[in-house]
């Protein structure tokens, strides 16, 4: 069966932090894409396509924008009933509200009931993929990984792994637990259907050097699974990591010496790093995830997008729910841009829709898959009414390009905003 889906239809001809925006990101407007078997065939105009593709399910957007699915590079789906907590700072705002609520995860119903959620929330603010932490019980992976598989989604996931007395008693696992549970839901798990495992310490200040030294020695012998963590999104944290590893050259080294660094490896934050870090991150192909709310809302500091997209990092964009204060990813588009004046970036419309979706399949090496429209590319889109409310639209409507009628959305735009949402072609009810 064949699927066509008409509306406007963004297109990247390159990445636009190195050509021009407008260059880099395309917009064919009445442009249509035909879908056979859960990816795309060909894209082309609304017209042509139609005659020749006469027998094809068809799928009319008007004017909506059609973009790549949204790509969530960095997120907590256990937080998800605690989102919005008040008044915290990152190692207050774990003690006080993430770890209680993680805590109801041994509870194999619990997670079921909140995956469901989470992902059907995500669904409706357009985003596809996901690359979520769990928690440390194995039944929150099989929660999550369960409910992505019976929606179709292509999801990154891990057991997260803490065995420092730093994290409360019954969320602690051990160095050998957490290498027998991790690798038995890889292989469980690791490229069955549109899965992918991530190796997940939480960060450094909750594990022992023996767990990370067991989890690094799991990367080793599972070089294609990814490997998530957290690194340096708080100046008291980088004191605590200090303390905890005083032999340690600084915060990445603490992965670094074994052998957590390298390609595969997703940086959550990495805000406040020295110049060896950068020069290592870089050096090593690692992921850097920025989290604009996250950073923000818990009051962590400030991305340099600019200079690190200008040293060549791999760089995605992340809602990092729930200590980010949305499931949006147009909200967390509209916080880096924020985020973006305060460090002289200014970023372009078309960079901040090129970040939450290539930029992020880029970061997670899935670029090849998913995070834009072409031929052979599993079929997840988006579809965005660029006038959705009447803020929006009495904005929109004076635009006089694409792009000046686009970021009103981007900047005020909510899960009102999405239309559609598909997932391997197939239109998911939002
Ligand atoms: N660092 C370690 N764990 C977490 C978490 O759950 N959220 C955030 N924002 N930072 C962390
Ligand atoms: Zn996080």
């Amino acid at each position: 069966m064949e699927t066509l889906i008409a509306g406007q239809v963004v297109q990247f001809l390159g990445d636009p932090f190195v050509i021009p925006p407008t260059e880099a990101v395309q917009v064919q407007s009445d442009g249509a894409i035909l879908v056979r078997d859960g990816k795309v065939v060909s894209i082309g105009g609304r017209d042509h396509m139609r005659a020749k593709h006469p027998d094809a399910v068809f799928h009319d957007h008007g004017p909506g924008l059609i973009t790549p699915g949204f790509i969530d590079a960095h997120a907590h789906y256990p937080q998800t009933a605690m989102i919005a907590s008040w008044g915290k700072r990152l190692i207050d705002w774990l003690n006080s509200y993430t770890f209680p609520e993680e805590m109801k995860f041994a509870d194999r119903a619990y997670a079921d009931d909140i995956a469901g959620r989470y992902l059907d929330l995500l669904l409706a603010n357009g985003t596809t993929t996901v690359t979520s932490f769990c928690t440390i019980h194995p039944g929150s992976v099989e929660a999550l990984f369960e409910a992505a598989e019976a929606r179709g989604m292509r999801i990154v996931a891990g057991k997260t792994c803490m065995d420092r007395d730093t994290a409360p008693e019954g969320l602690r696992d051990t160095a050998q637990s957490a290498y027998d549970d991790s690798k038995a839901l890889l292989e469980r798990w690791h490229e069955r259907g549109r899965a992918t495992y991530a190796i997940t310490p939480r960060f450094s200040p909750t594990s022992t050097p023996e767990q990370l030294e067991a989890l690094g020695a799991l990367w080793a012998e599972h070089p294609s699974c990814l490997m998530q963590t957290h690194l340096s999104e708080q100046l008291d944290e980088i004191e605590w990591v200090k303390g905890l590893y005083p032999t340690a050259r600084d915060y990445l080294d603490t992965y670094e010496q074994f052998g957590l660094v390298r390609e595969g490896a997703l940086f959550g934050h990495a805000i406040h790093l020295e110049p060896r870090e950068i020069d290592h991150l870089r050096a090593n192909d690692c992921s850097l995830i920025h989290c604009p709310t996250s950073n923000t809302f818990i009051g962590s500091g400030l991305f340099d997008m600019g200079a690190r997209k200008a040293e060549g990092h791999r760089v995605g964009l992340a809602t990092d729910t729930g200590g980010g204060s949305s499931f949006s990813l147009l909200r967390t588009m509209a916080a880096a841009y924020e985020i973006g004046q305060l460090t002289h970036t200014a970023l372009h419309p078309a960079q901040l829709l090129w970040l939450a979706t290539y930029g992020s399949a880029h970061a997670l090496h899935m670029q090849d898959r998913i995070g834009s429209i072409a031929p052979g590319m599993e079929a997840d889109f988006t579809v965005l009414d660029l006038a959705s409310t009447p803020a929006i639209a009495q904005r929109a409507i004076r635009a006089e390009t694409i792009w000046e009628e686009v970021f009103p959305t981007i900047m005020m735009g909510d899960d009102r905003a999405v239309i559609a949402t598909y997932v391997m072609g197939h239109r998911v009810a939002v």
